[in-house]
């Protein structure tokens, strides 16, 4: 049983900021949400690390966007939905596609610098789009270039308190109506509330789920876990995209070998040097992702090894330092010349589809909770995310959740007058704690590229009897980032053991193929029996 709240608490001692908008979150979703909003009202942005430190900051690839003659909304549009896999949600499709060209230039407006070739925005291909439309900075940088203009503007909004080091514990609810935040703040070592008939879930993903990922250490589904505590629907858990290429070497982080690299060329290699991709899918390389990533499971259970490889070694040396410098340096660190040897990389767990439900505005169950980013399932996604399309997500639905959140101001009064307490068991024996390698663990070996059910019933079994851990006040930012993982883990294995069938990133050795009866989506929440439909379809 998961409970409503991490930490003993009680509200009457503790200290109030208030604000019109709160945003949790400084990737380019909750950067976006900010910048918008700041112009309706008084913002508070909270990041629980350093700034820099979520997803966008390490986005290579680039963003998708339709910009090229030859393109259209429609191609890019039908190109989401085939790498979905028969679950996106088209009108949330149809908005990111057409908005996104906008959207786009006013990042161009803000001062991103896309790569240009003959004074034109330069435009990538990457798997499973039709056509070049991918926009790249930096060469493989385009998530931190992106962000170092957001927060230009961000750090001269006078409308925007912008704190780093809050650590958002829970959301505090009444009547299903969200009024603010219990936090703790890592530099004054205090626990306080932070008030707002609006608050904005922009927290990013889970990657740290697993031994291999290309996210950084903050990727925690904090934000997935307190609002489900909270009573929000969460959906599509199971889908979880494994990023093909990342470098596999001994002892080294699953560093992110960006796909615009396959789609300039780079091809995949499998222990004897062949070419294996053409044999599993007529785009090669270029396959949609979920594709790929399991194309090269099986080459590595085949061989016995732990990697494949990936061969630049046809391109010039000046067009990948130019095109990857950061993928060129990191690889020259540990001794790899990319321009003359075989990257030996591995699929990593790089996004989740699935997150908080919300509707095409952000909304969720919970009146004033809005999400979106990768915290988010508005439907975009699918069961499988096409290639650049999460800063575009982020950025579209970014202003789109500010758009219908400043019209949140003028309705009723913000809650001032509660008194919260709670009180979570004191840990005595710490040892009933789990490591975080042991959650890893587990997702890894049970919950992976492939799943079944016996595994998957033994992963679920192992982390239920972990659930009594939730009940303890463990008092530090690393205990709830655990606590919120055994969620998320929880939950995961919940999704991925009821849908029998294979769809997406979601495979099933024991039901191999899609079922038209499974296109729709499980939705859990929490204090619902699973028998009694703690799932529902939409
Ligand atoms: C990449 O550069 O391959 C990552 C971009 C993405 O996840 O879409």
């Amino acid at each position: 049983m998961i409970p409503r709240y991490l930490v003993n608490f009680n509200t009457d001692k503790l200290k109030r900021e208030k604000s019109d908008f709160l945003v949790i979150g400084t990737g380019i979703a909750g950067l976006v949400t900010s910048l918008n909003l700041a112009k309706s009202g008084r913002v508070t942005l909270l990041s629980k690390e350093r700034l820099a430190e979520c997803n966008t900051e390490y986005a290579q690839g680039g963003i998708a966007a339709v910009i090229a003659q030859e393109d259209t909304p429609q191609a890019h549009y039908q190109d989401t939905l085939e790498a979905g896999a028969g679950l996106c949600n088209p009108k949330a499709v149809d908005i990111l596609v057409i908005e996104g060209s906008k959207r786009i230039k006013e990042l161009i407006d803000l001062g991103v610098n896309f790569d240009q070739k003959d004074e034109k925005i330069s435009l990538t291909k990457e798997g499973a789009h039709s056509c070049r439309r991918i926009l790249h900075a930096g060469g493989d940088a385009t998530g931190r270039e992106i962000r170092k203009s957001l927060v230009e503007q961000v750090s001269s909004e006078t409308n925007i308190t912008l704190k780093d080091g809050i650590f958002v514990i829970d959301l505090l609810t009444k009547d299903k109506e969200v009024f603010g935040v219990l936090a703790y703040d890592r530099k004054q070592e205090e626990y306080l509330i932070y008030l707002s008939k609006v608050v904005v879930l922009a927290t990013g993903g889970a990657g740290q789920l697993y031994h291999a990922t290309t996210n950084p250490q903050v990727a925690t589904g904090d934000g997935i876990a307190l609002a489900y505590r909270a009573g929000a629907k969460v959906t599509d858990l199971e889908f979880v995209q494994f990023h093909p290429t990342t470098l596999e070497l001994e002892g080294v982080d699953n560093f992110l070998i960006s796909e615009a690299v396959r789609g300039e060329g780079g091809v995949l290699r499998n222990q004897s040097g062949d070419r294996f991709m053409v044999k599993y899918h007529s785009l090669a390389e270029l396959a949609p992702r979920d594709i790929v990533a399991r194309a090269i499971y099986q080459e590595m259970k085949e061989s016995r090894r732990n990697h494949v490889y990936l061969d630049v070694t046809a391109l010039d040396l000046t067009f990948i330092k130019r095109r990857f410098p950061t993928i060129y340096k990191t690889c020259l660190k540990h001794g790899i010349d990319i321009s003359q040897n075989y990257i030996p990389i591995a699929p990593a767990a790089h996004y989740l589809m699935g997150g908080i439900l919300s509707n095409i505005h952000g909304e969720t169950n919970i009146k004033g909770l809005f999400v979106c980013g990768e915290t988010a399932c508005i439907g975009i996604h699918g069961a499988n995310r096409l290639a650049s399309n999460s800063l575009l997500d982020g950025l579209v639905f970014g202003k789109r959740v500010a758009d219908k959140a400043v019209t949140y101001l003028d309705q009723g009064d913000l809650n001032t007058e509660f008194s919260l307490k709670y009180d979570a068991q004191r840990l005595k024996d710490a040892e009933i704690i789990p490591s975080k390698e042991k959650i890893k663990g587990l997702m890894s070996a049970k919950l992976g590229i492939v799943r079944e059910k016996a595994e998957l019933e033994e992963g679920l079994a192992e982390i239920e009897g972990l659930l009594d851990c939730l009940n303890y006040d463990l008092a530090d930012v690393k205990g709830f980032e655990l606590q919120n993982l055994i969620t998320l883990a929880y939950l995961t294995f919940k999704g991925a053991l009821y849908r029998e069938e294979s769809r997406g990133a979601h495979y099933r050795k024991d039901f191999p193929v899609a079922e038209t009866a499974w296109e729709k989506h499980i939705i859990l929440q929490k204090d619902r029996e699973w028998e009694e439909l703690a799932i529902e379809f939409e």
